[in-house]
């Protein structure tokens, strides 16, 4: 049938590639298919889409209202506020997201997903973006460990994040905060999540300093150094991808100076805040 997609997976855990389908024209059995193999794979591929700004809204309004980065309803950031653009260029003295992470985990209800589009990738390769997935992270911790952090409290510092890229608050700012389970549980499919990381996560409630600082630096090294769990997304011309930030990290690989990389990411928000497995 014309409108039958094709999800061709990058391998068991994490990640597909969606072919069949013209995201400016989705039509609703297309979306609905998106849906399921969303989230089944958490990270979806889809290649060669023309997409201008308000395509891509469009498109991202198919699972949710879209999300307002604290940038503009905090710190006052000047653009379309639904809009997150990312430019990354020779003069860059920091690249948006080169550091494992999952989006505004410091929001009080963190998005539930987000979807960058790149139109031109950087001329001699790299750029491209990591993603694992925090379901089968947790899944391989032992069953001690396991014990021992479903039941904990993490702290979402959002000025943690901010201070890797020199940004400081001034005397009349705020920015988000907030306190989440260490193990979410995923609304759709009921599953195990470990939701820290290393962006935003700044204490484990209950825990002093060090044990919190250690425990914190043992989870992040967990999730960051086994393949098995991850996929790599190569950005070809007019690429969309887009990801289930409930359940995944990525980390956006600066590769590519003296290049240039631009990138225009939409955010659906999520309906619930994370609840503890
Ligand atoms: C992000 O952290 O949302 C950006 C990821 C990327 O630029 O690949």
């Amino acid at each position: 049938m014309e409108d039958t997609i094709e999800v061709i997976p990058l391998n068991p855990s994490i990640g597909a590639e969606v072919t069949g389908v013209d995201l400016a024209r989705a039509n609703s059995s297309q979306i609905e298919d998106i849906k399921a193999a969303f989230s089944r794979h958490k990270v979806l591929v889809f290649r060669d889409q023309s997409l201008n700004a308000e395509q891509h809204k469009v498109f991202a309004r198919h699972f949710g209202s879209l999300h307002i980065h604290p940038r503009y309803s905090h710190l006052g950031a000047e653009g379309d506020p639904e809009l997150f653009i990312i430019n990354t260029h020779a003069d860059s003295k920091y690249s948006n997201g080169e550091a494992w992470h999952s989006d505004v985990s410091c929001d009080p209800v963190p998005p539930m997903a987000s979807l960058l589009y790149v139109e031109q990738p950087p001329p001699d390769g790299g750029g491209d973006t990591l993603f694992a997935n925090m379901c089968e992270a947790y899944a391989a911790l032992s069953p001690s460990m396991k014990q021992w952090l479903i039941g904990l409290q993490a702290e979402h510092d959002g000025r943690k994040d901010l201070a890797a890229y020199n940004v400081r608050l001034g005397p009349e700012q705020s920015y988000p905060r907030a306190v989440h389970p260490v193990i979410t549980k995923h609304p759709e499919t009921g599953a195990p999540i470990l939701f820290v990381n290393g962006s935003f996560t700044s204490k484990i409630l209950g825990l002093d300093r060090g044990e919190s600082d250690a425990t914190l630096k043992m989870l992040c090294a967990h999730i960051e150094s086994n393949p098995r769990w991850q996929c790599r997304v190569h950005w070809s011309p007019r690429t969309l991808v887009m990801w289930d930030n409930r359940c995944t990290q990525h980390h956006a690989v600066w590769d590519y100076y003296p290049h240039s990389r631009n990138a225009r990411r939409v955010t659906v928000s999520c309906a619930y805040a994370p609840t503890a497995y």
